[in-house]
Parts: C-alpha cells; structure tokens; sequence
C-alpha cells in the first residue's frame, strides 16, 4: 500500500510531463483573398479547414494556430511582406499557401535566410523549388502537364502544328516551353505564342482566338490562371468558332477547373486536357473526400485541384508535426517532407526527398456530358508517377 503513494505522485508528474509537451505550431496561411482571384483562396482554405476537422485528432496534444494573410494582386510583393511579417512578427513556424507563382518566387529568398519551411500548394513554376531547400510542394510544376501533353498531342492527337497561348508571366512562360519541348521533340511544330494579358486581370480573349482561327493549326495550346480567366477563355473559343474552323483546344487542368466546368456549358465537351485531379476520380480517397466536401460546403460546391493541394498541404504540414511532435525544427521538417508519401483524392502522391517536388500521375482526359446532363471529366490515358520533367531534363532554371 505504501507503493501507491509514490506511484501517484509519478503518475501525475508523468501527466504533467504530457501535458507540457503539448506545442502550439505557429502557421502562416499565405493566399489570394481578394481581387478576381479570390475564390482561390476561399477554395483551399475550406480544404485545409476540412482537412484540420476531419484529421486534427492525428495533432495528439499538439495544437495548429493558423495566422492567415491575404497576398493580393499576384505580383509578389504582396506575399513577401506577408511572409517577412509572419516570420518576423509572429514567428510562424511553417509557412502554407502560395497560389501564384510570383508570390512563391518573391517569398522564397526570404524563407531561405530565415530558414522557416514553406509548402507550396499551387504555383507550378517548375523551378520555384530550386529556388530554396527549404521550399517544398504538394501541387504541380507546369512540366508535368505540358511537357507530356505536347508529346501526346504530336504522337496521338495528330496535331502536326500548334498555336500556344500563355497568360504572360512565369508558369504561362513556363507551359510554353515544356509544351515546345515535348511537341517539337515529338516532330510537331509551334507555329505561334501569343502571351494573352496578366493574372491580375481577365482580359477580352477575342484578339488572341482570331489570331489563332486564322492561321489555322491544328491544335491550340493553351494555359491561363483557371477559374474566371478559364470561364471567359472558352465563352471566346465557343463565339469565335474554333472547334467548327478545325482548331483544336487542349491544354493544362487549368482550363476545365471543377468549380468553373458546369457554367461552361457544351462548349467545353470534347475539350482534352491533361491533369492530376478531378472530381470525378474514381478511387477510394476521393469519395471520401468528395462526400466529406460536399457534406461540409453543399452539393452545388464541388471541390477541385486547388482544393485538393489545400487538403494535400495540409495533410503533409499535420504529417510532420506528427513527426517531429510539434518540435518544428527546420531541417527535421524538412527531413520529414522529403519522401513523404500520401493517398490523396488525386491518387498516390510522393514528395521526391531530390527535388523537393510532387511525383504524381498524370492523365489525359477529356470533358464529356454524363448520364444526368452534368459535364464530367472521363480519363482516356494515365501516365504513372510523372516526375517533374523540367528538373528531371535539367532544362534552364531547373538545372540549377
Ligand atoms: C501559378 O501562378 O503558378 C498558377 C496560378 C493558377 C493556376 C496555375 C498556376 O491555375
């Protein structure tokens, strides 16, 4: 009987112990929250939100506060004083977000002199992991959509020539050269690249898609920011009469985003596209994930590929608190980001422990009108655990 005493008393500095150890990890949530791209941040802030309800019991004792900036007009400057306050101000452990390429490549001297791990869960600027090791991402580079998607279209889709168009700054100039690449490579030949406005704004596509219908290829190329710019770019495909003239749009997810597809109406069937997401997947985890969303923001609200890297970044940045038990030290975050692997709603993803980037399939796939009248994504081709080709040719930046 008189063990118990002591016995007591370790229990309680046991629990004590426990207790204590419980960390508060400090996230800096950078995103688009305002201006045309809004809707963007909303979308993968509600994934992260579900992805924190669902999972969050996977924190054990430990805890995430979430400090939210917005980035604003993608320009990058934004981003870098939020991420420079973050740190600075609120000594953020880990850093999220990152929708447009110019706010990754501006933020990134910043998290390397502050040694502060950011995970990148959309822009696809294929080099913006070179850019710091400290950088890590869960979404997608612009090569593993079009580099693949030019060979393809060279070899299967017959395209002999091909128009490219690009929203004119870094991912757009970034799809045009893994298109080129892979197109040319494969023996087809880019006749035109026509740099079609900015991501601040939605520009008239008309000049441009005329530009195209009259020279006529076979194929017409085409990148820009998804959500409204990708709504006005197939209104103008549809009016201006391109499919009816002989030229065909394909092009990265971008362009058929899930959130945008309905309102886009019969124009966009027959569009083939090559991605990494949509919501039609036919795997376990994105039923899942699916139901849960539509149970969460309605069954009008669908999810999409930003939602998915929102969900994805989340689930890596919960994996590594885990891991180091919120003792977020950076070069063991990053140790744990590096290999890191996941059953997505997109399908098995990797984070290859060289790069930094996502190792992920791809797939070709196409917009058809389903059963219920409702268009749907069918896959037609899968390529397995594509590497991001930029870095794996060593092609410019990428092989720095
Ligand atoms: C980017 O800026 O890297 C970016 C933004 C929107 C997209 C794809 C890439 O849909």
């Amino acid at each position: 009987m008189r063990l118990l005493k002591p016995l007591a008393a370790l229990a309680f500095s046991l629990a004590l112990a426990g207790a204590a150890r419980a960390e508060t990890v400090k996230l800096g949530v950078v995103l688009t929250f305002s201006g045309v791209n809004a809707e963007y941040g909303e979308q993968i802030m509600r994934a992260m939100d579900l992805y924190l309800k669902l999972h969050g019991s996977e924190l054990g004792n430990n805890k995430i506060e979430m400090i939210k900036r917005d980035s604003g007009p993608p320009t990058g400057a934004g981003a870098k004083t939020d991420v420079t306050e973050l740190i600075t101000q609120d000594h953020v452990n880990l850093l999220i977000g990152f929708i447009f390429s110019p706010d990754a490549i501006a933020s990134a001297p910043v998290v390397t002199e502050a040694k502060v791990p950011m995970i990148v869960v959309n822009a696809g600027t294929a080099w913006i992991t070179n850019l710091s090791p400290y950088i890590v991402r869960t979404s997608f580079s612009m090569w593993q959509s079009g580099y693949p998607m030019g060979t393809y279209a060279a070899k299967t889709l017959g395209c002999n020539t091909a128009a490219v168009g690009y929203t004119d700054y870094p991912p757009g100039k970034d799809e045009l050269d893994a298109f080129k690449t892979g197109f040319e490579g494969a023996g087809g030949k880019v006749v035109d690249a026509i740099p079609m406005g900015n991501p601040v704004q939605v520009p008239d596509f008309t000049p441009f898609l005329q530009r195209v219908k009259d020279e006529k290829p076979n194929c017409f190329y085409v990148f820009v920011p998804a959500g409204v710019h990708a709504a006005a770019l197939v209104k103008t495909y549809a009016e201006l009469g391109l499919k009816a003239a002989g030229v065909r749009m394909i092009g990265p997810l971008d362009i058929v985003q899930d959130t945008k597809l309905q309102q886009m109406g019969d124009a966009a069937i027959g569009l083939t596209t090559i991605g990494h997401y949509a919501a039609d997947y036919d795997n376990p985890a994105n039923k899942a994930f699916v139901k849960a969303w539509h149970e969460a923001y309605g069954a009008n609200a669908p999810p999409d590929f930003m939602a998915v890297a929102g969900w994805d970044g989340m689930a890596a940045a919960v994996h590594v608190i885990k891991v180091t038990n919120g003792k977020l030290e950076p070069d063991a975050v990053m140790g744990a980001l590096k290999g890191w692997s996941f059953d997505s709603p997109r399908g098995h993803i990797t984070i290859d422990p060289t790069t930094r980037d996502i190792v992920q399939d791809e797939h070709i796939q196409e917009v058809v009108k389903l059963p219920d009248g409702k268009l749907g994504e069918k896959v037609i081709e899968t390529m397995p655990a594509v590497k991001d080709p930029c870095k794996e040719l060593k092609v410019g930046k990428c092989g720095s």
